[in-house]
């Protein structure tokens, strides 16, 4: 139910973009915020600022637009038809006994183990412990995986007690989670330098607690919801039953999640409060198979699409040893991931596509004793008038699930692309699609009339494109420090007013990726920019 670790690699040469670069350009370029910032932040938290709440909406409208308005755009499922998929939106907090009933009050847990020193805390899991190789009586060193400066402080206090300098070659490395109670008594902490101040590994619910009402008692706790994916279970039978839908078909929601993460970190990619996309996709069991792999495959494409090409996107099918809770021997399961900075050369995940076999109605059934069976008039044998008698099942769920913050985070790590040669030194190649900035249009010099014609494109532009993003028109600076604003906003075109406009009536179009300027008349800027969004001319 909770997802793995993303594979990381202490000594991984992760060179190519920093992420510290990344974030740093997300918090000049008004991307993304630390939440609270003017109170000292607060863990595992993040807001978006303009640039980065309208990158997070786009990349939300084409998930909404390609899932929920066109059926995986216009694709024909494995069963002859066009694909249906139908929307909700529910509520964060619903009747703790939900949540009973999902497993998540018996079973969200995480392995948590604290630092009675450092009062630090940590998921057990995400910690490595090194000793020397060969040293099975010295102390041992832990560290955080996939933090380079952790494993680097754990291997000089190693140094320093063993009085010699060690590399990453002489020494071994285990999980926290295979030491013994002995071996953890002579552990060293991530942060501390005296022993045993680790407590043993126990299991902490990730589920954030809140009281409904004012006198706020054990009988008032309810739960902020962890998925948003029950919220569709439990209106499957109002959905058959209100709308014209029939099996197979999808229901989808996004929205906010909220998981009190052991240690949020790596940027927005493990966050407390979360976006999720998700879709429930009911289908006859015998058809469960086919619509996996369905799914798998044009979710993968899907990402494809936006952008997240080559090596740094990956299809894994999950080990037999990772299938979750609900999942049936041989019902698959995959995930899509992405080669994060922070866990490259290894990947993390982005979206999770599961056969989630009837599990979840048939728990909300027995738990709320309300039928989820449906009724398929198109099956079961023919009667005397020829029509099939009906079948009555639990139909079977196929859930692609994925992080809407995740997914910007990734859209973001892909889009930096360091340019020594260009005055802001670095671009954001963002797919126009989901480019928040859409184009910009400046007049060269702020005089001459100049600000006058700009200021007409502008406006014809934004009413042509202008519900799919942001239009800048800037009559500042110096022309070349404009285009290197709008390069690190990832913004597609820029079209400028020069002298030649006010004779001839062209502009000049910049292209973001390839620097190649070229004119147009300045009438035809609205329908240039329009067809290179996918919008047509
Ligand atoms: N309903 C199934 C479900 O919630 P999950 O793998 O736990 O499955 C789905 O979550 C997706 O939600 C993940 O692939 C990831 O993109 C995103 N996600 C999960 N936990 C997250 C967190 N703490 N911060 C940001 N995104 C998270």
């Amino acid at each position: 139910m909770t997802e793995s670790q993303p594979e990381t690699n202490p000594s991984a040469d992760t060179g190519k973009k920093s992420m510290d670069e990344i974030m740093a350009l997300c918090k000049r370029r008004g991307f993304v915020y630390p939440a609270s910032e003017i109170y000292g932040g607060i863990n595992g938290f993040w807001d978006y600022g303009p640039l980065g709440s309208q990158l997070k909406k786009n990349l939300r409208d084409a998930w909404w637009h390609d899932v929920v308005m066109t059926g995986c755009r216009g694709k024909t499922g494995p069963d002859g038809n066009p694909v249906r998929v139908v929307p909700v939106d529910t509520c964060i907090i619903q009747n703790p006994k939900v949540w009973e009933a999902s497993g998540h009050v018996g079973g969200f847990n995480d392995p948590m183990v604290d630092c009675r020193e450092t009062k630090s805390r940590y998921r057990a899991d995400h910690v490595k412990c090194m000793g020397e190789k060969g040293d099975s009586s010295g102390q041992i060193y832990a560290f955080i995986d996939g933090d380079d400066a952790s494993f680097e402080g754990a291997l000089k206090k190693l140094g320093k007690y063993k009085k010699k300098n060690l590399t990453r070659d002489e020494v071994d490395i285990c999980p926290l989670t295979d030491l013994s109670v002995e071996e953890l008594a002579i552990t060293v902490g991530p942060d501390t330098k005296e022993v045993g101040t680790l407590t043993e590994p126990r299991a902490f619910n990730l589920m954030f607690k809140t009281y409904i009402g004012a006198t706020a008692t054990e009988d008032d706790i309810a739960y902020l919801r962890p998925e948003t994916a029950q919220g569709i279970f439990i209106h499957f039978k109002n959905v058959v039953d209100t709308t014209r839908v029939a099996v197979p078909f999808g229901i989808a929601q996004t929205g906010k999640s909220f998981r009190n993460e052991v240690t949020p970190r790596n940027f927005t990619f493990r966050s407390r409060e979360f976006e999720q996309m998700e879709i429930e996709f009911f289908c006859h069991p015998d058809e469960a198979g086919a619509w996996y792999e369905f799914w798998r495959d044009w979710r993968m494409q899907w990402w494809k699409d936006l952008g997240l090409e080559g090596e740094n996107l990956i299809l894994r099918e999950h080990e037999k040893d990772e299938l979750a809770h609900y999942a049936k021997e041989g019902a698959g399961t995959s995930d899509i991931e992405y080669r994060f900075p922070f866990t490259a050369p290894g990947y993390g995940e982005l979206e999770g596509i599961a056969d989630r076999t009837n599990f979840d109605l048939k728990q909300h059934q027995d738990h709320s004793k309300k039928k989820m069976e449906y009724h398929d008039t198109t099956r079961g044998e023919p009667l005397p008038n020829g029509q099939p008698k009906g079948e009555w099942y639990i139909p079977h769920v196929i859930e692609p699930s994925a992080g809407l913050d995740r997914g910007v985070l990734a859209l973001l790590c892909e889009a930096y692309t360091p340019d020594p040669e260009r005055p802001s030194k670095v671009y954001m190649k963002f797919h126009p699609r989901i480019a928040p900035i859409k184009a910009a249009i400046f007049p060269l010099v702020n005089k001459d009339g100049m600000p006058d014609k700009a200021m007409e494109i502008y406006r014809a532009v934004v009413q042509r494109v202008g519900a799919h993003g942001f239009v800048e028109y800037d009559p500042k600076q110096n022309i070349g420090k404009r285009y290197a604003r709008m390069d690190e906003a990832g913004c597609p075109f820029c079209f400028t007013v020069d002298s030649e406009t006010l004779t001839d009536g062209t502009v000049t179009v910049r292209d973001r990726d390839t620097l190649s300027q070229e004119r147009i008349p300045a009438g035809d800027v609205p329908g240039y920019l329009a067809e290179r969004l996918g919008l047509g001319s």
